[in-house]
């Protein structure tokens, strides 16, 4: 979709805009002192497909889900002392802590990829708090960068390559770090390093090189635990099945094919597919491009399982 994409000088204006926008559902690009982010309200699936759509992702990664402090994030993950303890350490700044997501937290399910863990990250950047206090919403945001592009540092490198499919750029001038946070895992009382960035943690067990370059990878994807069959374009008497637009089923992606749609609930559904009694997973064709590449992408990897 071709839009206009607005560029507004960081100041009061420019937050009651993207703070309209992002309550409305859209995705708009902020300065974060590491990245540029695309941000949409993490508590609305079709807002986070919309990110999806306007960076051309070809596949499904969870998402870092930025908050004005740590009590918001205990409200979202579980913390025990030691994530506490980083936290308090290295927060607001350049550190994402991976965390157990709290149940009934309300993020939707196609920010953590359907996974039970959650990153989270209090940004220092004076633009990125402003937008989180004033919309009062968790946001989700990755780089603002279309796929496969580096990740941008100035409001220009966002246009170079999100013009035209995003609404609204903050310019809030060059970010000082340059670089995507360190993430960090926390869970079962152990630190381990997923990815490095521009803060060192003390303590954090190290991946092997060839794990820290695909943190999204090694992060063991949410598949269900019952086979799945693709392109189905009717169910087998064991099978429950996800239809999509004019493919019926016992639940469905879109009825009226609409991708933004299918992809906000992709994950859902997969849930509830496993939590059916039908042992066995069908789901209809999903035809297109852009986003439709991308539920493929994340069907594949599920069905080769
Ligand atoms: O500096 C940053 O972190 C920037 C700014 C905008 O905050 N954001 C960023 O987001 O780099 P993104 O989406 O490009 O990177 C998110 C990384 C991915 O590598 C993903 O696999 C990992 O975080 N991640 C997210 N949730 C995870 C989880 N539950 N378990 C393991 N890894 C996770
Ligand atoms: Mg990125």
């Amino acid at each position: 979709m071709v839009q206009t994409t607005r560029i507004m000088v960081l100041d009061d204006e420019a937050i009651a805009e993207a703070t309209l926008l992002v309550l409305a559902g859209e995705p708009v690009a902020v300065p974060t002192e590491t990245v540029y982010g695309l941000a949409a309200d993490a508590t609305d699936a079709e807002a986070v497909a919309r990110i999806y759509a306007a960076k051309g992702r070809p596949s499904f990664n969870p998402l870092i889900v930025h908050v004005p402090n740590l009590a918001e994030a205990e409200k979202i993950g579980r913390f025990d002392k030691l994530a506490r303890d980083l936290a308090e350490q290295h927060w607001p700044g350049p550190l994402t802590l991976v965390v157990p997501l709290q149940e009934g937290a309300g993020i939707a399910s196609i920010v953590t990829a359907g996974l039970p863990t959650i990153a989270l990250r209090v940004p220092a950047h004076p633009a990125m708090q402003a937008l989180l206090r004033a919309t009062g919403r968790p946001l989700a945001a990755p780089s603002a960068n279309a796929s496969g592009r580096i990740s941008p540092t100035r409001a220009s490198h966002v246009l170079a390559s999100l013009n035209g499919r995003i609404p609204l750029v903050i310019d809030g001038g060059a970010t000082q770090r340059g670089i995507e946070s360190t993430i960090v895992a926390v869970t079962d009382g152990r630190a381990r390093l997923l990815r490095r960035g521009p803060i060192e943690v003390d303590g954090a067990e190290q991946l092997a090189s060839n794990e820290i370059e695909a943190p999204g990878q090694l992060a063991s994807h949410y598949a269900p635990n019952k086979p799945l069959r693709l392109d189905a374009t009717e169910a087998g008497d064991d099978e429950y099945l996800i239809g999509f637009g004019p493919t019926e089923g016992d639940a469905n992606l879109s009825q009226a094919g609409d991708l933004i749609e299918a992809a906000a609930r992709l994950f859902d559904l997969l849930h509830q597919a496993d939590a059916a009694p039908q042992p066995r997973i069908a789901i209809a064709p999903i035809p297109g491009e852009g986003i439709a590449a991308a539920i493929r992408d994340r069907l594949k990897r599920a069905a080769a399982n």
